[in-house]
């Protein structure tokens, strides 16, 4: 099959990104796939004078896979390093090559590649994409909608109001919410910009730290508890993985630190209180309508409360990622799983 993985983007999650597409490119090619990883953003500048031949090329375009860092990336930052300051999402070839592939995956995080937006312009250039639908990658991308559909599911998620950097009060007491908080960048990943607030001193740093990421950002309560990932594939949810971070919560160095956190799949929790996760995995793709995989977050607080925080509609696909993981735990190893993805995504 002729794959164009799709890499990297101008999100915060760029570099998450180069890896996961980059282990997505290598484990196809060792399945006999014509894969070539490509940077969405930078493009093909030089392609072959015949395009198609891009497929067999002996590299695969996996020079460009890079390396994830332990600190946050800053956004002006990842935007002041681009080439020429192009607005353009897309770069040259990139449509022409995706256009003669039989499908593109998409080993994009956040920002355009994971929004909808990418996924809607390839609907209407009758692109063959991995992942959910538009739609459903729009809504799951904005944490606020994402909250109001939940709450409106009866899928419990922390209580919590999205805030406006124009918006004319910015004082906690206008939320309605009590400390400690949390405040995150409404369309965010990987927990950049994201802040646990205790005490008011710190809430005006934290909110104005956020607001550096987007205009619009997520206040919610703060729930002290257990952190774990739910994936989900084509409706059905795999067994959940606990992410125990030896120090703090799992924030970005927490996340691709190597041993900064433990995994644990499957989770060392009761039968009960998995098969509710899965249910509520399953509930909150529906509700959120998405198709193909996805992964829910959730914190399970210490009277068994389970909260949905969010649905990431392109979870991490490192072959050390979270939903590789789980998917792992019922004998899907990587490749099967890239493999399986591509057919739920063509059917
Ligand atoms: N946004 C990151 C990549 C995740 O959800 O895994
Ligand atoms: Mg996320």
């Amino acid at each position: 099959m002729k794959i164009i993985v799709l890499a990297g983007g101008l999100s915060t999650e760029r570099d998450v990104s180069l890896v996961s597409a980059a282990g997505i490119c290598r484990t196809l090619v060792e399945r006999g796939h014509d894969a070539y990883l490509l940077d969405v953003y930078l493009g093909l500048e030089n392609p072959p004078e015949h395009l198609e031949d891009v497929f067999t090329l002996p590299g695969h375009g996996l020079e460009i896979a890079g390396n994830i860092g332990t600190e946050e990336p800053d956004l002006e930052a990842v935007k002041a390093s681009r080439k020429d300051q192009s607005p353009c999402f897309l770069g040259p070839n990139v449509i022409d090559l995706c256009r003669l592939a039989d499908i593109t995956f998409l080993g994009l995080h956040g920002g355009e590649g994971e929004n909808g937006k990418l996924q809607a312009t390839f609907d209407l250039l009758g692109i063959r994409y991995t992942g959910p639908d538009s739609l459903g990658c729009a809504v799951a991308m904005d944490k606020g909608f994402t909250k109001q559909v939940f709450q409106q599911s009866g899928i419990d998620t922390p209580a919590g109001v999205c805030l406006h950097k124009n918006s004319p009060d910015h004082a906690l007491a206008s939320t309605g919410l009590s400390l400690p908080v949390v405040i995150k960048p409404c369309s965010g990943g990987s927990s950049i910009g994201v802040y646990i607030v205790k005490t008011e001193e710190e809430y005006e740093t934290a909110l104005s730290n956020s607001f550096r990421y987007e205009d619009e950002v997520v206040i919610e309560t703060y729930i002290k508890g257990r952190e774990f990932a739910c994936g989900i594939i084509d409706g059905e949810a795999l067994p959940p993985i606990e992410i125990i971070p030896k120090a703090g919560f799992f924030d970005y160095a927490n996340k691709y630190q190597d041993g900064a956190t433990e995994e644990v799949c499957p989770a060392d929790i009761p039968q009960e209180t998995a098969e509710r996760m899965m249910e509520l995995t399953a509930k909150a793709y529906h509700a959120l309508k998405l198709n193909v995989y996805s992964r829910a977050d959730f914190l399970l607080d210490p009277e068994g409360n389970l909260y949905c925080l969010e649905m990431n509609t392109l979870p991490g696909m490192t072959a050390a990622s979270l939903l590789p993981k789980e998917a792992a735990v019922v004998g899907i190893e990587y490749g099967e799983l890239c493999e399986l993805i591509i057919r739920k995504s063509l059917e």
